[in-house]
């Protein structure tokens, strides 16, 4: 599992769903039947963009300061992860595109939750 227990922010919705996405990426890089990657791709391509938005609405609800520029970061990633998609679908899982999903999309996602939504977290527990 790709998921550990330093990425937990401590809200339930986002924790719950940031494990769902690593799941899927679980599922993704250990696809041995290349007809099956396509359909992965797209469910991880909606959830992520699903997960943005869930956490995006949260981030106005709190009137979080920060939520423009972290909203940049997610539109940034979704751009990312389309180039990634089409590449692995026209490639399949070679060697290379599977490190790349680990790097870009994996590290990526790791950075991304330990940095910015531990960042939110902290000020939405701060909340009066
Ligand atoms: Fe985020």
């Amino acid at each position: 599992m790709l998921w550990s227990k330093n990425l937990e922010t401590g809200i339930d919705m986002i924790d719950e769903q940031h494990k769902e996405l690593f799941r899927q990426i679980d599922i993704l890089l250990d696809i041995k039947n290349e007809n099956r990657i396509e359909a992965t791709l797209d469910f991880l391509g909606k959830y992520i963009v699903k997960h943005f938005t869930d956490e995006q609405n949260m981030h106005a609800q709190a009137k979080y300061p920060k939520a423009a520029a972290h909203k940049e970061y997610h539109d940034n990633y979704v751009q990312t992860f389309r180039k990634l998609k089409e590449k692995y679908i026209k490639e399949g899982p070679t060697v290379t595109n599977n490190m790349e999903v680990n790097k870009t999309v994996v590290g990526w996602l790791k950075d991304h939750i330990l940095v910015h939504d531990k960042e939110f977290a902290q000020f939405y527990k701060s909340l009066p």
